[in-house]
């Protein structure tokens, strides 16, 4: 007689106990950065129409966002300011009371235990919406270093817990150590967006940060999308650079990326699933097209199978919600 030969795959996978026993991948809420959107002005909470869920926040009703937050469980958020006057360098980017800075300063008398990541860029403070000085159309690599490391550094006295620069220009984590390191903030970590592509995905967050580019784009120091090795060019010179975690940045188009870094690099990697990952899963849920707990929630298991080590993701309270009443 003529066996069959083949292997029961199906025998770990016959009930949800045992499914649980073996499952490889899970998210917990330790593993969420939530971003914010401060901005100036009092008592406003200003809905961003392309990311539903999400508003801009004036400082005075930060405490109150924050005491959600804080009851949800999450742990660490992603700061973005929104100042009142842009100029052409992005001065409110460094001022000591620039918005960030003053966030910062309420979160950590409220909440000390909450970890504080300032997001060092200068395109929401621009008048341009670049991420450094233009001159003539350009811009400029190292002019715009110093105002980054002015930045960082004036985040650090504030009382953040990371620095995440995400400018993209050239030799920034090196700056920013030494910035850092001479200021006194040795301690201070480096979670640098080290791979973050020149990606169509982050239109609904420039509604939110009001930071579109008034001319041009920022393929000049984003990375195209087409490329895989040079990521892992990026990553390795902000390792040596002084970076202490890695962000790959879109997450779900990168899942790929993700991968290549997790395996060449052992520090944290960070995956950022970004506002039109958001954006067209809100979307298509509000259409009741999709089922939004299950997709969010698939969504973020493949950034973390990929090698995500923590996800930023504007889905956090949402997640923290379905975990509490999944328990
Ligand atoms: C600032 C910055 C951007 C994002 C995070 N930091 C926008 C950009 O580079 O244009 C995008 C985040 C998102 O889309 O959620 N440079």
């Amino acid at each position: 007689m003529n066996e069959l030969q083949f292997t029961r795959h199906r025998r770990l996978r016959q009930n949800s106990t045992l499914r649980d026993l073996v499952r490889e991948t899970h998210i917990l809420i330790d593993d969420l950065i939530y971003p914010l959107f401060v901005t100036f002005g009092t008592n406003k909470r200003q809905p961003v129409p392309s990311m539903p869920g999400i508003d801009q926040i004036s400082l005075d009703l930060l405490k109150e966002e924050m005491d959600d937050i804080n009851s949800l469980g999450i742990k660490a958020v992603l700061l973005f300011g929104i100042p009142e006057k842009k100029d052409s360098c992005g001065s409110g980017a460094y001022h000591d009371h620039g918005i960030v800075q003053e966030a910062t300063r309420i979160i950590k008398s409220e909440y000390p235990h909450i970890l504080v990541i300032a997001d060092t860029c200068l395109c929401e403070y621009t008048d341009h919406g670049h991420c450094g000085v233009v001159d003539n159309g350009d811009v400029l690599n190292d002019e715009s270093l110093d105002l980054l490391v002015k930045t960082a550094v004036s985040q650090a006295q504030a009382g953040a817990d990371i620095i995440a620069p995400s400018n993209m220009m050239d030799g920034f984590t090196t700056a920013i150590r030494h910035g850092l390191d001479d200021a006194g903030f040795s301690h201070l970590p480096l979670m640098s967006y080290a791979v973050k592509y020149a990606s169509s995905f982050y239109g609904p967050f420039r509604d939110a940060a009001e930071s579109t580019p008034q001319f041009g784009d920022r393929k000049t120091y984003q990375m195209d999308p087409a490329n895989r090795l040079e990521a892992l060019r990026e990553a390795q010179s902000d390792v040596e650079e002084g970076a202490d975690m890695l962000i790959v940045k879109p997450g779900m188009p990168y899942l790929d990326i993700i991968r290549d870094v997790r395996n060449e690099f052992p520090i944290p990697i960070i995956a950022y699933n970004v506002s039109g990952e958001y954006s067209m899963v809100k979307a298509a849920a509000q259409n009741g097209w999709i089922d939004e707990e299950k997709i969010v929630m698939e969504m973020l298991i493949g950034m973390k199978r990929a090698g995500a080590t923590m996800i930023i993701t504007y889905f956090a309270k949402d997640v923290a919600k379905w975990l509490r009443n999944g328990k």
